[in-house]
């Protein structure tokens, strides 16, 4: 069977990234499946393009028009493939959407993801950025996935520990960057659930819907009624939720700077290090809900930027190193952005 990979050209990313910017990508193809990326490989134009690849577009801010190939991951297919006495084991193609996936899961009384619903983006997306929300990353419960790699042209499989997950950081974003494509992610998900309700927000809620001993269902309902209330719908405003990382520094500086600024808000992250909130420092430096160009600082969570409109990909550039300065001019901290910028 000959697949030809069918490419559309000076193709509009608008509705592909959920900043909502209108840069064009110089090619497009829709990936639907491994021969698909085969054709693309051994296709002597198309191997020879730069190359990127888009699941949600929630993690990516379009500087300009892309003069490469993006490759839009369509994989599809969720199912439980394998369990043992510990662990119920799910696979989920990289082209399925994120927040659906953790539902599935919970409809198939899964418990595990409940703690990521809402969060934007796909499957294949999620072991990149290794995601995150009220005390649970995506690492805690992937087991392994499977990637073409570009370089050799071979599915590799890695496991949980070979992606050497951090925060928001994984070997994708380092050794592996710009080589392979996620084609599938298996979970595990434990058969002893436990709920993981740490966070104060996620308490709070619980508490005013009157729960008592929550089940995943009620943990996913309470992440997302608090998701809902905080952090704006890409498609009503664009945005790629929290704009920059949260910044790890030592106790040390950490100290200094709470003695400073008494209301500073920090985690503690390791023996020796914390976790400022990049929100506060922002919020403080004045930044909530102001607007540069058509871009802006989101009025309800000063992390996340929004489009106002018709905002390019060098507004919110402009906007996000506006805050930078700010928040090293003030407390000395450099501030990181989770999307990459293209
Ligand atoms: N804060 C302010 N002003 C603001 C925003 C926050 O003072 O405008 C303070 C809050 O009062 C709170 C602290 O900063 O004390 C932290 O704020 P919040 O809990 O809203 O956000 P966060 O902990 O910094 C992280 C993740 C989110 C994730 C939430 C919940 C990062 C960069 N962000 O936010 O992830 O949903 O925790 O777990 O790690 C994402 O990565 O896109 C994302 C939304």
């Amino acid at each position: 069977m000959t697949i030809s990979p069918s490419i559309q050209y000076n193709f509009s990313l608008r509705h592909h990234n959920t900043f909502g910017v209108d840069a064009h990508a110089y090619a497009y193809a829709e990936v639907t499946s491994v021969e698909v990326l085969s054709r693309i490989r051994s296709d002597a134009t198309l191997s020879v393009l730069p190359r990127l690849v888009l699941g949600g577009g929630s993690n990516i801010v379009l500087t300009q028009d892309f003069p490469g190939l993006v490759m839009h991951m369509g994989m599809k297919g969720i199912a439980i493939v394998a369990e043992n006495d510990e662990f119920t084991f799910v696979r989920a193609a990289a082209g399925e959407n994120w927040h659906a996936f953790v539902l599935w899961t919970l409809d198939h009384a899964l418990g595990g993801l409940e703690n990521l619903s809402l969060i934007p983006g796909s499957v294949g997306a999620a072991p990149i950025q290794n995601i995150g929300a009220y005390g649970v990353e995506a690492k805690d419960y992937i087991h392994a996935l499977r990637a073409y790699d570009f370089d050799s042209g071979d599915i590799i499989t890695l496991d949980s520990a070979d992606c050497r997950f951090g925060y928001r950081d994984s070997i994708f974003k380092h050794d592996l960057q710009g080589r392979i494509i996620v084609l599938e992610v298996t979970f595990a998900l434990p058969k002893k659930w436990q709920a993981n309700v740490d966070y104060a927000d996620v308490v709070r809620n619980l508490d005013e819907c009157g729960v008592t001993a929550p089940s995943a269902r009620d943990i996913s309902e309470a992440v997302i009624a608090i998701r809902t209330a905080k952090l704006p719908d890409p498609c009503v405003i664009g945005n790629a939720g929290s704009f920059f990382k949260n910044p790890i520094v030592s106790a040390q500086q950490r100290n200094a700077l709470r003695d400073s600024f008494p209301g500073l808000v920090s985690y503690l992250q390791s023996e020796s290090e914390y976790k400022l909130a990049a929100g506060w420092l922002i919020d403080q430096c004045g930044w909530k809900g102001r607007t540069l160009g058509a871009a802006g600082v989101y009025e309800k969570q000063a992390l996340v930027l929004v489009n106002l409109g018709a905002a390019t990909g060098s507004d919110i550039v402009h906007l996000a190193n506006a805050i930078q300065q700010d928040v090293r001019s003030r407390f000395g901290v450099q501030l990181e952005p989770e999307p990459v910028y293209i």
